[in-house]
């Protein structure tokens, strides 16, 4: 094991930064949804946040005490570029600072360049349902590699592009709704919403390969990855990997990862076979352009999921024929908590990845992966403070992945979510996923350490200090 593992902890931008129009920064898709009565849980609007884009100092001292070798964050694309259009110094300015302090702590940067928020006046535009969206995104990378990139290890494009696509551009059926509903038969004519949903997810997939292209091609040592939400599925009879659970898992996986890395370049026979008409295909041109984009593949996970044959209720499971049923995991997060503590569902998406043996299309098996995000949140009925269940849950998945990749598994790092409670989407802020706890009460939105902070400093060096030293036996 060679010792350059990568110990990292992540924020993202809006959901500390929240929706103030300092920096000459424009209004967002989220800062509109937060205007809608009813729709977060909280009833916090645009205003309230953890203050971090004034206390950025303050912060990396606390990512410091982590001890974490990266920090992963994401770019508000509505601070950088007046309405996700034009060129925003002043904004761009904070980030620079930002990447700045950490270089001085010693601290490398993955940054992440969509995570879920998208300038207001490109949603109302057409979001990722129009084609012209594609370059807006390249601009808005140009200029964030053109200031950041002397101090970014890893640039990550999109965050959950899945995720994004089923929630955040369209309301879809049984799906989290993460947008604001806009009509897009005005952008696409007389289609269905599948068809609405890939498109967008054809435009994203784009837009990463172009910002591939565009990073490589000034300098090719650039790492670029995109992040997918590891929604490992298996069958209910002893959580082995069955027909039905695999294509639950290429549903929401792999559908988002062949068109970038499997040898075809393509969206696969059976997911064309599902999808049908609702799934445009690849020009030659745009599968040269697709092809092996990917440096690093990036995986959020938080749980699997049990599936059985049967079509529905939600749209995705109608369109995959299998349905998720209750599942008997532990609720660490408590009892309303949609995490779950089963490490084991994330080894086998990871060999179910890359492992060698398989020769079914589902495997990948050069690309270094980084698990981009795990975490929990604080279970209520604990308090808040001593977070033994996120201790318990990250231990768990640390020693999973370890173990995995002492067994010939290429994962090179691992992220906790979060750094500190944030804006939890439209949980508001009560669902706490940090590390460090944030008073929003308090006008200096105090941060103070949970019990994790200090377990998890002292876990990266005992870590640190056995592969130190498993390196000098050899
Ligand atoms: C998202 C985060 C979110 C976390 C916990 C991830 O899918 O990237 O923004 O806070 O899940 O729900």
């Amino acid at each position: 094991m060679s010792s350059n593992f990568i110990w990292a902890v992540a924020t993202a931008a809006y959901q500390i930064e929240g929706g103030k129009d300092t920096d000459g920064r424009t209004p967002s898709m989220w800062d509109a949804i937060r205007e809608i009565p009813g729709r977060i849980k909280d009833g916090s609007t645009k205003d309230l946040s953890c203050d971090g884009r004034n206390k950025y100092r303050e912060d990396v001292q606390l990512i410091k005490s982590l001890g974490v070798t990266h920090y992963r964050f994401s770019i508000d694309w509505s601070r950088v570029m007046k309405n996700g259009k034009t060129r925003n110094p002043l904004g761009m300015e904070y980030y620079k600072d930002l990447c700045r302090e950490l270089k001085k702590e010693g601290i490398k940067c993955i940054v992440t360049l969509f995570h879920a928020d998208l300038p207001l006046d490109l949603y109302n535009e057409g979001s990722w349902l129009t084609e012209g969206i594609i370059d807006r995104f390249v601009e808005f990378s140009r200029y964030c590699y053109e200031e950041l990139n002397e101090y970014v290890s890893i640039w990550i494009t999109f965050n959950e592009i899945r995720m994004h696509a089923w929630a955040g551009v369209v309301k879809v059926e049984g799906e989290p709704f993460h947008s604001l509903d806009i009509d897009y038969k005005k952008f696409l004519g007389n289609v269905s919403v599948t068809r609405a949903v890939m498109v967008a997810s054809r435009n994203m997939l784009l837009a990463h390969a172009k910002v591939y292209r565009l990073f490589h091609e000034k300098d090719d040592s650039t790492r670029v990855g995109i992040i997918v939400g590891a929604h490992s599925c298996m069958d209910a009879e002893g959580e082995k990997i069955s027909a039905v659970s695999e294509r639950a898992t290429k549903s929401m996986v792999n559908l988002y990862l062949d068109p970038l890395i499997h040898p075809s370049n393509d969206w696969t026979e059976d997911m064309k076979e599902y999808l049908g008409t609702d799934l445009p295909p690849w020009s030659e041109d745009e599968k040269k352009l697709l092809k092996n984009t990917m440096d690093v593949l990036c995986l959020n996970y938080y749980r699997p999921h049990i599936v059985k044959e049967r079509k529905g209720p939600s749209l995705v499971e109608e369109l995959f024929n299998f349905t998720m049923v209750d599942d008997d995991w532990p609720k660490i997060g408590g009892e309303s908590s949609w995490v779950r503590l089963h490490p084991r569902g994330l080894i086998s998406l990871l060999e179910g990845l890359t492992k060698k043996e398989k020769e079914d299309g589902m495997k990948y098996p050069n690309v270094p992966i980084l698990i981009s995000e795990n975490g929990v949140n604080d279970d209520p009925s604990l308090d808040s403070l001593e977070d033994t269940n996120r201790i318990q849950y990250i231990e768990a998945h640390i020693d999973g992945i370890l173990e995995a990749r002492r067994s010939g598994i290429n994962v090179i790092g691992y992220t906790a979510w979060s750094l500190m409670d944030n804006l939890e989407w439209d949980d508001g802020f009560q669902v706490r996923f940090g590390l460090f706890h944030v008073d929003l009460k308090s006008e200096e939105k105090t941060r103070t350490p949970k019990m994790s902070v200090d377990w998890y400093r002292k876990k990266i060096e005992k870590e640190r200090r056995d592969e130190t030293m498993n390196k000098e036996v050899k």
